[in-house]
């Protein structure tokens, strides 16, 4: 059955999602496993040895290329191995190889495709994508501000709101945003701010690690930095130190496993202690959203991005606040219904159907949601071992190019898009 695409390349973690052209009924987005955490991929893209390009594993990081998308207009390239890669070209690798997973699995191409973009990019940042985009025989892509993603998956969820405040925090970005009903049926931006001094999940990650080295003091203090094991050690603390961190989202209190060179240990970690640590972010974040709000009230203020499960941030927004289950997937499903809209046009009258809990603070129903996560938490933890995807065919030649590989990279089928590659919000 025809359908469209949704994509949201996230600095951690790229999220697609398709609907249904054809069918009866309400053209639900569904969110499309590729095969990582939390049903999308790492954004990871790795030159491997042989000259090919892995996809959402992390490798050596000098032949490894991540947050490429937040990059875009930044004119440092990217290093990949003896490479330099435009960032640009890296978001439209990561694009087109997510269009030709789905396109596999389909059985055809999609209609038409929207890339969520950060709501800061001007004509320059979204004028790289589109090229780059091109170059990688993707001509038929909208490219939609994830505010305004965020919104039309909200309404599609919850029925009509006619200006949306959308405070949308990831692993390491933050942005707040007002939007409101346009004409065609789409929203449009009416102010935002993006965080640049603003901590995100990554630092709530640190915050875990350093309560952890406090708590351990010597113990941590004297490993050897140099020392391989060392090194191997840490790293993994600091993944159990985030891993610790998506639990306290639904439990009151964990413990971070500590694998000393001496033996085992455990650091016990509250909700209310690890609250305390990121409590001035949070509070930065909110008043971020306040300010971009401006005085006005919006009829619902929706929170996406992963570290929107975090309870105190729910409790923190003031304001009618609507979240997902998964906010990490709310900007991706808008992204689908966007792309729908803009090639049948709005549905007729939809009856909402309920996918978001309204979450405040004091709501009880806010621990139901959080609670209900561990089986998406359960996947992130403890991801299934698996080899590096490639894309084929990118056997690179004796003088090794990602530009020549982007070049030779085309996503199979016909595109049945009929809408111009002109940007969605017009910006
Ligand atoms: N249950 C949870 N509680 C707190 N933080 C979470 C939870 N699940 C995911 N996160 C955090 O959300 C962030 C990822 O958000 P996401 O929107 O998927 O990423 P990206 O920044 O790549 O767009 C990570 O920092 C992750 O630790
Ligand atoms: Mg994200």
């Amino acid at each position: 059955m025809p359908y469209v695409l949704g994509v949201d390349v996230g600095t951690t973690r790229t999220a697609a999602a398709v609907c249904r052209l054809g069918g009866a009924g309400r053209a639900e987005p569904e969110v499309v496993g590729l095969g990582g955490p939390g049903g999308g991929v790492a954004s990871f893209l790795q030159l491997t040895p042989d000259g090919t390009i892995a996809v959402g594993e992390p490798g050596d990081p000098r032949r490894t290329a991540t947050g490429f998308l937040r990059r875009v207009g930044d004119e440092v390239p990217v290093v990949l191995g003896s490479e330099l890669c435009a960032p640009e070209e890296l978001t439209a690798l990561m694009v087109a190889w997510v269009a030709r997973q789905v396109a596999d699995r389909e059985g055809e191409r999609a209609s038409h495709v929207v890339l969520t973009h950060p709501p800061g990019w001007g004509p320059h940042a979204k004028g790289l994508v589109h090229g780059a985009l091109r170059a990688m025989g993707l001509p038929e892509v909208t490219l939609l501000a994830e505010p305004l993603a965020a919104a039309e998956n909200h309404v599609f969820a919850r029925g009509p709101a006619s200006t949306v405040g959308v405070f949308s925090m990831g692993s390491h970005a933050f942005s707040a945003a007002l939007v409101r009903r346009a004409p065609d049926r789409g929203f449009e931006l009416l102010s935002w701010t993006e965080g640049v001094d603003q901590d995100a999940g990554a630092d709530f990650d640190d915050a875990v690690l350093s309560h952890v080295r406090t708590e351990l003091g010597r113990a941590l203090g004297e490993l050897d930095a140099e020392d391989p094991r060392a090194l191997s050690l840490l790293a993994r603390l600091r993944r159990d130190c985030e891993a610790a961190k998506r639990v306290l989202s639904g439990t009151p209190e964990t413990a971070v496993p500590v694998h000393l060179p001496t033996g085992p240990v455990e650091v016990v970690l509250t909700r209310a202690r690890f609250e305390e640590l990121i409590r001035p972010a949070v509070e930065q974040a909110v008043e971020s959203l306040r300010r971009t709000c401006r005085g006005t009230t919006p009829d619902a203020v929706v929170l996406v991005g992963g570290s929107a499960r975090i309870p105190l941030i729910a409790a923190s927004v003031p304001g009618r606040v609507a979240l997902e289950a998964a906010p990490e997937t709310s900007v991706v499903k808008g992204a689908a219904l966007a792309a729908r809209r803009l090639l049948v046009g709005p549905e007729d009258e939809p009856e909402p159907v309920e996918t978001s809990v309204l979450a405040r603070g004091d709501d009880p129903r806010l621990r139901f949601p959080v609670g209900a996560l561990e089986l998406d938490d359960a996947e992130i933890a403890a991801p299934p071992p698996r080899p590096p995807v490639e894309i084929t065919p990118l056997d690179l030649p004796e003088r090794r190019s990602v530009k020549r590989v982007v070049r030779g990279f085309a996503v199979s089928g016909r595109s049945r898009g009929s809408r111009s590659p002109d940007d969605e919000d017009g910006r």
